[in-house]
């Protein structure tokens, strides 16, 4: 199914764990001021949790959105080392990742708390971005379909309709994040017509009508333009890209209509 284009795209980057309080607002500055004239396509960007507030000041009544990179499912309690989804909100955050595969691969994130991490950001008023992809292995053996569909089935869990329009998925395959390895439009429109027909079977029309599924993984500005021909692709994801103003200015560039 392909009723895309009515899905405004877009683009978001994720800093992972770069850029401190003084660099990200200066890098924060930069795209504020360069993508000013941007009103076709939505921005993001997920700074690491110790550079939200600079960022969240630099870009206060602009175009640019911040986002928590991850965040539990509890607004407070006795959980060292948790960023609240309740605090993110306080400090002027409008989303929050659920799920990367570097959260799930390095610190243990698991299905199950991906789901609570998505009501922990409803409930608390952000917008969840939920990450989903398959390893090398997983892809070779023909188990595609099989690894998003266990991922999207128990990170959506008991979400009703409304609450599953508003999230949105980021479709990252394992072995092209960081690895200069891009999916091929065919591979990704693959991937992310999975998705969508998994969101057709599982809730009423107008969610999978409604969600956005944004393509990451080497996302650059030489192959942003074939993503985005793709039916079902959204918007992007971008990593290594979005470290760099002019690389990720010109992402954006190429989303525009
Ligand atoms: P790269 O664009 O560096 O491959 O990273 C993708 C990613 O993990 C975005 O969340």
């Amino acid at each position: 199914m392909s009723p895309t284009r009515s899905r405004r795209r877009l683009i978001a980057g994720n800093w992972k764990l770069q850029f401190g309080p003084t660099h990200a607002a200066a890098h924060a500055a930069a795209l504020r001021d360069r993508l000013l004239a941007v009103e076709d396509v939505d921005l993001a960007v997920f700074p690491t949790a110790m550079s939200i507030p600079a960022v969240v000041d630099t870009v206060k009544r602009s175009n640019l959105r911040v986002g928590v990179q991850w965040a539990c499912a509890h607004a407070e309690g006795a959980y060292t080392g948790a960023n609240s989804p309740a605090m993110a909100r306080e400090i002027g955050c409008g989303w929050v990742l659920c799920g990367h595969s570097e959260v799930r691969g390095d610190f243990g994130e698991t299905d199950a708390r991906v789901h609570a991490a998505i009501r922990g950001g409803l409930k608390h008023g952000l917008l969840p971005m939920l990450c989903v992809g398959e390893s090398v292995e997983e892809r070779a053996a023909g188990r595609l379909r099989e690894v998003l569909e266990r991922q999207l089935e128990v990170a959506y869990g008991s979400l009703h309709a409304d609450e599953a329009a508003t999230v949105t998925i980021a479709y990252e395959p394992l072995w092209a994040i960081g690895t200069g390895v891009t999916a091929t439009p065919d591979k990704a429109q693959e991937a992310h017509a999975v998705i969508r027909k998994w969101l057709l079977g599982r809730f009423p029309e107008f969610v999978a009508a409604q969600t956005r599924v944004l393509y990451g993984g080497s996302v650059k500005a030489s192959n942003i333009a074939g993503l985005l021909a793709c039916p079902d692709v959204d918007g992007a994801l971008v990593g290594g890209a979005s470290l760099d103003v002019d690389a990720f200015c010109a992402i954006v560039d190429a989303a525009r209509r």
